[in-house]
């Protein structure tokens, strides 16, 4: 969702922000713009679709002189994308310029109050309201952080606020309330951006702005203020990951090279919280012998992870598990008792519905711990316990190297609680301990045979419909391979609980409709094969993913594609690779912007 670069420096402001827009392309968006100010004049460009329309516009930035400067990738939320709506915004009296990621919820109010005195709009975004509301309170008062403070105050909603005055042109003032902001250094330069990625070319030394906070960048220095302007202290934090990360490596898309990272994902991951075989995890205080239910709480992928995570911890811990989705927990009054754990799954850790949901377990003095991948995020900060996901940056919309370091972490989890309730003895522990060592290179063996699912998308690039059935822990991947196919390839897709098929969506069952099967867990493998068979029998064309071994699949299965065994409760990491695969070879075969699939975002920071 939509990206914020800003800069101020030494050298030509227009290039810098170009680039890091261009390390945000992944969020999506629709028009890109930026805002450069040169002695007391700013300039502001703004082009709709790519951002290469706006490169062209300023040669690369070249036109545009100046050092301090703004710049926005626009994910359309109030109004159509289009110029007049692209950010950034001028106030009606041009003293102020602004860039805004998120939601002002009450901007019909303010605007209908501004509109009373007298301003005039040139765009429907609630974006162009907060730039008169901010300059509104500016011409009152002249001082530039409170003018800011008091439109904070009456704004209602989310946003990473990036705001350059007329009469300041070489300081750029921030403001942030539940939108993903960092502010980096270096040593006469100062950045903003909406993810490390933007800005890691320049400096690993990042602020995390807090919400409710503002910020002011000179070159090479920023100082933090709270709402009532008084000055807070920041440490400096640096990024470990690695720039490369955030290249494509070689790989056409980021999405392929995230794939074979998958194996580096998951070791890494493991490594950070298995030390001598032995579980290290910081949980001191959290009573797990007396936890009475887990609720996992996550959207999307995520949201499937959870789904794999039921089964697992309800079988290896004996706590009972639900798992919702964060967008429904957070508005029906969830009944959680103070035995209960809220543990919050999100790759980016600013994802809005996520993020209200963990604060809502908090306000009922719920525990909660988040499973998280980006150092900082606002739902790393605010859980009671974090464990990171080691993942690195992932800058494909569809995550797929997050997803499984999140379900490994998870799995670490559940051997965790087990041992710790008294479930699980040392040797247990140790023999899943063990099994998971090997799922890295299990990983990599899946991996090398894309070839035969690239050859298999290549038939069914025109496929309307696909079917993935599974039971248990086949049906969360199910869910999570169907996920992926529609929305990299855009083919209709439906996961089901293989028993649930008869129950009505067996109707949509015809000639050569392709259903996947996964046929992964030994006691429900007959049963799922079953359900196929009677899908076969009214037309379906059916693909199986089952273990090595399971070679009887192919009396029933059209195609079939084995993995490695392993313990069964960690085999979900092995299956979903190949639907991984699947998606992403018919979304090339297809043509199709496999990295940033139309009408999604990366971060999804508005509910
Ligand atoms: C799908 C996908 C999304 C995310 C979801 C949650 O490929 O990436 O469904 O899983 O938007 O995002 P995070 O994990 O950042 O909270």
């Amino acid at each position: 969702m939509c990206g914020i670069v800003g800069f101020n420096g030494n050298q030509q402001a227009a290039p810098v922000l170009l680039e890091g827009l261009s390390k945000l392309e992944y969020r999506g968006y629709d028009s890109a713009g930026i805002a450069v100010f040169n002695q007391n004049e700013v300039e502001i460009v703004k082009a709709k679709g790519r951002l290469k329309s706006l490169m062209e516009k300023t040669n690369d930035g070249q036109s545009v002189n100046g050092t301090c400067g703004i710049g926005h990738t626009r994910w359309a939320t109030h109004g159509e994308p289009s110029e007049d709506n692209a950010h950034p915004h001028i106030s009606f009296h041009e003293k102020i310029v602004t860039v805004h990621n998120g939601i002002i919820e009450n901007y019909q109010e303010l605007k209908d109050r501004l509109l009373k005195e007298g301003y005039i709009f040139y765009s429907q975004t609630d974006t162009e309201v907060a730039t008169n509301l901010i300059e509104f309170y500016y011409l009152k008062n002249k001082e530039p952080l409170k003018a800011i403070s008091e439109a904070m105050m009456r704004i209602r909603g989310s946003y990473a606020l990036a705001v350059m005055m007329k009469d300041y042109p070489d300081q750029i003032f921030v403001a942030r309330k539940d939108s993903p902001m960092i502010l980096g250094v270096s040593n006469q330069e100062s950045y903003i951006a909406s993810d490390v990625p933007a800005i890691l070319k320049y400096t690993r030394n990042v602020y995390y702005i807090g919400n409710l906070e503002m910020a002011c960048l000179k070159k090479g220095s920023i100082s933090f203020y709270n709402l009532d302007g008084e000055e807070i202290e920041k440490e400096c934090q640096e990024i470990k990951w690695d720039a490369q990360a955030a290249e494509k490596g070689g790989y056409e898309h980021f999405m392929m090279k995230e794939i074979h990272e998958q194996p580096k994902a998951v070791e890494d991951t493991l490594n950070s919280i298995i030390k001598d075989n032995q579980i290290v995890l910081d949980l001191e205080g959290l009573d797990i012998s007396n936890l009475s239910q887990i609720h996992f709480v996550a959207c999307g992928s995520a949201w499937h992870v959870s789904m794999a995570c039921q089964y697992i911890f309800e079988d290896l811990t004996h706590i009972p598990v639900r798992v919702e989705l964060a967008s429904e927990f957070r508005y029906r009054n969830p009944l959680l008792s103070k035995k209960d754990l809220v543990i919050v799954i999100s790759q980016s850790g600013e994802t809005a519905d996520s993020l209200a949901a963990l604060r809502l377990a908090k306000e009922k003095g719920i525990p909660t711990l988040a499973i998280v991948n980006v150092l900082g995020s606002s739902i790393a900060r605010e859980a009671d316990y974090v464990l990171y996901t080691l993942a690195g940056p992932e800058i494909s919309v569809a995550t797929t190297k997050a997803y499984s370091a999140q379900l490994v972490l998870g799995y670490v989890l559940a051997i965790y609680f087990g041992k710790e309730k008294g479930l699980l003895e040392e040797e247990k522990v140790r023999y899943y301990l063990s099994e998971l060592n090997t799922l890295p290179k299990k990983i990599e063996r899946v991996l090398e045979d894309k070839e035969r699912l690239q050859w298999f998308a290549s038939k069914y690039s025109n496929a309307k419909d696909v079917f993935f059935i599974g039971r248990g822990i086949d049906y969360a991947i199910s869910l999570e391979g169907s996920l992926k196919l529609k929305e990299i390839s855009y083919i209709h897709s439906e996961a089901y609980a293989a028993g649930e098929l008869k129950h009505g969506a067996i109707s949509l069952i015809e000639d050569g409709t392709l259903l996947i099967g996964v046929c992964t867990q030994s006691q429900l493998y007959e049963k799922t094969i079953s359900n196929m068979v009677e899908c076969k029998s009214r037309g379906a064309y059916l693909m199986a993913v089952a273990p090595y071994g399971y070679y009887q699949i192919e009396d029933t299965a059209n195609f079939t594609t084995y993995i490695p065994r392993i313990d069964e409760h960690f085999i979900g990491s092995l299956a979903v690779i190949p639907l991984q695969l699947l998606a992403y070879y018919l979304s090339v075969s297809k043509g199709l912007d496999v990295d940033k699939p139309r009408n999604l975002a990366k971060s999804v920071t508005v509910e």
